[in-house]
C-alpha cells in the first residue's frame, strides 16, 4: 500500500490534502501539534489514518515516525502567518526551518528515499521587487522571518535532493483560500476572516487601502497540484502554484460579497509591517509539467461560501 506522511495535516491545506490521499487509498500518517490545525478538520477520516498530536520540532519523535520509510512526504507543518513570524521570529524559525532541515538530515543519514519529499514554500519569498509576474527564477527578497525561513528551507530541500540523491520538490503557494482555513487568529488567512465576519455580521478590518494584490487560488486546485507534482518525475525543482491572475484584495472581497449575497462592513487601518504590495504568479513551469487547475477563483469563492454557510 502507498504510504504518505503529511506534517501539518490537521491544518487548512493539510486536511484537504489528507482527504484526497485517503480517497486514493493511501495509508496516511499525520503529525500536527494542533497549534492552528483542528482535529475536527480530520473527523471524517480519523479512523482511516494514523494521527499524532505532536510537535515537529521534537526531533527524536520525528525520527521514529520517519522510520516508517514513507513513499511520499508532504511537509506542510509551519507557522503559516507572515505577521506572526514578525512577532515571534525565533519560535517560528524553529518550526519553519530547523524542523525541515532535521527531517532532510535524517533521511540522508538513514538513507531513506521517499518517492518524493515535497516542501511547501511560499510566494512570500519574492518580496516587493516590482517585476511581475513572479517566475521561479525571479529575484527573491525575503522581508520577514517567515519568508527567510521558507526560502532557506526550500533551498535545503532542493540542495539535499541534488547532493544526496533524494527526489525533492518545493512549491511556492500563492494565496490559498477555501474550507477549513481556521479564522480564529488575527493572523489567519484573509478570506477566512472575511468569511467569519460575513457569517457573524462583524466588522472586518482591512489593513491598507485594499489595492494590494494577491494571486488567490482555491484549495482544491492546490491539493490537485500537490498530488500531481508528487507523482511526476519532477525532481529537485521549485514550482509556483497560483492561477496567474492578479487580484486586488478589495475586488476579491466584492466578488465574494456577491457570491454570499451579503455586504461586508469594512474598517480601514494602516498596512501591516512587512506586507507585500503586489503578488502574481507566473505558472508556466507548472503548466508545462501538464497541470491544469479545474476550479478557478469564481467557482472557488462560490463553493467556499456554500461550505461556510452550511458549516459555519
Ligand atoms: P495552517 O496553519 O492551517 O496549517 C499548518 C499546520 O501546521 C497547522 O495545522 C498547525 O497546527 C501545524 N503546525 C504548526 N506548528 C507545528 C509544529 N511545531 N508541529 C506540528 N504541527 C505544527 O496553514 P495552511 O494555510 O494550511 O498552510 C500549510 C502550509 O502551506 C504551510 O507550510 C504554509 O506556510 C504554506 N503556505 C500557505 C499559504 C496559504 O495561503 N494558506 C500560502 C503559502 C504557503
Ligand atoms: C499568505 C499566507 C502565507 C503565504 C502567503 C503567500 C496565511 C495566514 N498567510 O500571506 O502563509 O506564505 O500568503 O503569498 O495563510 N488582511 C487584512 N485584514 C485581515 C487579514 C489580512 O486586510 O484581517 C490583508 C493583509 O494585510 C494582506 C492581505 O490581506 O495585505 C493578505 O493577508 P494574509 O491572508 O495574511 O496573507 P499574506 O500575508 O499574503
Amino acid at each position: 500500500m502507498t504510504t504518505a506522511l503529511v506534517t501539518g495535516g490537521a491544518g487548512f491545506i493539510g486536511s484537504n490534502l489528507v482527504f484526497e490521499l485517503v480517497k486514493k487509498g493511501y495509508q496516511v500518517t499525520v503529525v500536527d501539534d494542533l497549534s492552528m490545525g483542528l482535529k475536527a478538520n480530520l473527523a471524517e477520516v480519523m479512523d482511516q489514518i494514523e494521527f499524532h498530536e505532536h510537535d515537529v520540532c521534537d526531533h527524536e519523535f520525528m525520527h521514529q515516525v520517519l522510520d516508517h520509510n514513507f513513499d511520499y512526504i508532504y511537509y506542510l507543518a509551519a507557522v503559516a502567518s507572515v505577521a506572526d513570524s514578525v512577532e515571534r521570529p525565533y519560535e517560528t524559525h524553529r518550526v519553519n526551518q530547523e524542523s525541515v532541515v532535521d527531517t532532510l538530515e535524517y533521511l540522508r543519514v538513514k538513507n531513506l528515499k521517499p518517492k518524493k519529499f515535497l516542501f511547501t514554500s511560499s510566494a512570500a519569498v519574492y518580496g516587493n521587487y516590482p517585476e511581475l509576474p513572479k517566475r521561479e527564477d525571479s529575484r527573491v527578497q525575503p522581508l520577514t522571518p517567515y519568508a527567510v525561513d521558507k526560502y532557506a528551507s526550500e533551498r535545503y530541500t532542493i540542495d539535499y535532493g541534488k547532493l544526496y540523491g533524494l527526489s525533492t520538490v518545493a512549491v511556492r503557494f500563492f494565496n490559498v483560500f477555501g474550507p477549513r482555513q481556521n479564522p480564529s487568529s488575527p493572523y489567519s488567512g484573509v478570506m477566512s476572516i472575511v468569511t467569519k465576519c460575513l457569517l457573524n455580521d462583524q466588522e472586518f478590518t482591512l489593513f491598507g487601502d485594499g489595492k494590494q494584490t494577491r494571486d488567490f487560488i482555491y484549495v482544491k486546485d492546490i491539493v490537485n497540484a500537490l498530488i500531481f507534482i508528487s507523482e511526476t518525475p519532477a525532481s529537485n525543482e521549485v514550482y509556483n502554484i497560483g492561477y496567474g491572475h492578479q487580484n486586488a484584495l478589495i475586488d476579491v472581497i466584492h466578488q465574494y460579497e456577491q457570491a454570499a449575497e451579503k455586504q461586508l462592513k469594512i474598517k480601514f487601518a494602516a498596512s501591516r509591517a512587512g506586507d507585500i504590495d503586489e503578488s502574481l504568479a507566473d505558472v508556466t513551469r507548472l503548466t508545462k509539467l501538464g497541470f491544469k487547475p479545474q476550479w478557478g477563483l469564481e467557482n472557488g469563492l462560490r463553493e467556499y461560501w456554500e461550505y461556510a454557510s452550511n458549516n459555519g
